[in-house]
């Protein structure tokens, strides 16, 4: 594995967490390089489940470096919380096993402010975000007013630049939202204090990763979100404010494109969505009702229940195209027992009649295009403990192979449960 991008290939929570601490005990790093907080990836080893927001997947494996990336953008309180809540569990983490950018944007208490006040502004238009700060934080990078780890570990600098963005800030909080500004010297004193324990972990992310690659060291990059949720690629405005998909890599971790040797997409085998923005093979029903029950979908980071549906292709493929991933794992397989029938969205009926297969990228509302579906029969067995493809139901069987045929990318590995043992594999993720 010298380097491999594994990436959500919907709109989030596909199981990331689980198959990147999987997949880390042959990594040398893993490495995320967007989103922050917001992500809730989930590990369950044994009777113990971890969610891991901020540190990397791979942290549970002994010997793994596990490296958060300039592109990541760092709430320095979620950090630390997260760094102890391991060390209570007996995980240790320190400035050797976790790297942290001295380059990643940091997320303020004013971010979150912001991002909370901004949504409730929307009101219908509201965009469901987690309330992490993300899209505050990271529009302060575009605009170049926000400040760096590397800013944060230098007081006079950090007081220079909070005092600056703070003014503006304030002005908005007070002015456009009437609610309370933030005192500029106990944010000074609660990040500076921060910052201290921040220090051991920060290096050059860009050179370790980069002199990896070069050493011939196996490097996993960990997406977060997923594909559809990508801030260019994704249902815009209904997405995050990052690059989530494979290429959200080479400006994120400043790793050079020519180094990265595969890309595998993870999907469910059916879909969910936290939030609002469009969702075409939605089942806001009694069948969306059950899969969220059978699947316990409800949010990592926020509890809130997930939005679910059939299996969008259409959307997968789309996904799979832009990062130019070379194969697939399908994971919650087993949360389909069950089920008499089984659908798969194909291709899109756009208003006005015309039948597409390709995301419909030019269409400016995707509220009102219709799935067209095929059915499937369903399986009653459970599957959770299969761990050969061929003992699965036929049924099963058919499905997954429909849905390889229809992405057109090979299913190498399906998952069957939350646990690590829980996969049948079906090719090799590395050639
Ligand atoms: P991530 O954000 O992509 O890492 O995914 P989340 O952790 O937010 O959500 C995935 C949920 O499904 C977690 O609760 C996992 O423990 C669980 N999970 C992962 N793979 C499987 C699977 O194959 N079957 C079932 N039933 N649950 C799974
Ligand atoms: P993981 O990595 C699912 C969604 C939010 C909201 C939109 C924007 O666990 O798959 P943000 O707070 O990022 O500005 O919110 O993106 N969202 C996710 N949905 N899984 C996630 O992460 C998500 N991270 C953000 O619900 O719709
Ligand atoms: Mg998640």
């Amino acid at each position: 594995m010298p380097s491999l991008s594994v990436f959500g290939a919907q709109w989030g929570d596909e199981g990331k967490g689980k198959l990147i601490d999987l997949m880390a005990k042959d990594a040398d790093l893993v490495v995320r390089y967007q989103g922050g907080a917001n992500a809730g990836h989930t590990v369950v080893v044994g009777s113990e489940k971890y969610v891991l927001h901020l540190i990397p997947s791979g942290i549970l494996n002994r010997g793994t470096v596990n490296v958060i990336a300039n592109g990541v953008a760092v709430d320095p309180l979620k950090f630390l919380e997260e760094v102890d809540g391991l060390h209570k569990r007996g995980i240790a983490v320190d400035g050797g096993n976790l790297k942290l950018s001295a380059h990643a944007h940091v997320i303020f208490e004013h971010h979150r402010v912001i991002d909370q006040l901004s949504e409730r502004w929307r009101g219908e238009g509201r965009i469901g975000t987690t309330g992490r700060g993300i899209g505050p934080c990271y529009a302060d990078k575009a605009a170049r007013t926000g400040l760096r780890i590397g800013d944060l570990l230098d007081p006079a600098v950090c007081r220079q630049r909070l005092r600056a963005a703070l003014a503006e800030k304030n002005a908005l909080i007070e002015r456009v939202h009437a609610s309370t500004p933030l005192d500029l010297e106990s944010q000074l004193d609660r990040y500076s204090m921060l910052a201290e324990r921040l220090r051991p972990f920060v290096c050059d992310t860009g050179a370790l990763v980069r002199r990896a690659a070069r050493d011939n060291k196996r490097i996993l990059f960990e997406g977060a979100q997923g594909a559809m949720l990508d801030i260019d690629g994704g249902t815009e405005p209904f997405v995050t404010s990052s690059n989530t998909g494979a290429n959200g890599i080479f400006s994120g971790a400043m790793f050079p494109a020519k180094y990265l040797n595969r890309v595998i997409g993870i999907a469910k085998a059916y879909c969910t969505r936290v939030g609002e923005g469009p969702f075409p093979s939605e089942q806001d029903n009694p069948t969306g009702e059950r899969i969220r029950k059978q699947g316990n979908e409800y949010g990592s980071t926020t509890g809130r229940p997930r939005r679910c549906g059939w299996f969008d292709a259409v959307a997968v493929r789309y996904a799979m195209e832009v990062s130019g991933g070379d194969g697939l794992i399908v994971t919650n397989l087993d949360v389909l027992s069950g089920f008499d029938s089984i659908q798969l969205a194909l291709r899109y009926r756009l208003p006005g009649g015309e039948e597409r297969r390709e995301w419909p990228a030019d269409l400016p509302n995707l509220d009102s295009i219709e799935p067209v579906y095929e059915s499937f029969p369903g399986w009653s067995e459970d599957i959770t403990a299969v761990r050969r493809y061929a003992d699965l139901p036929q049924r099963a069987r058919d499905y997954v192979e429909a849905l390889e045929r229809e992405i057109g990318i090979p299913v190498l590995m399906l998952s069957v449960g939350p646990e690590r043992d829980q996969v049948i594999p079906r090719g090799a993720l590395m050639p």
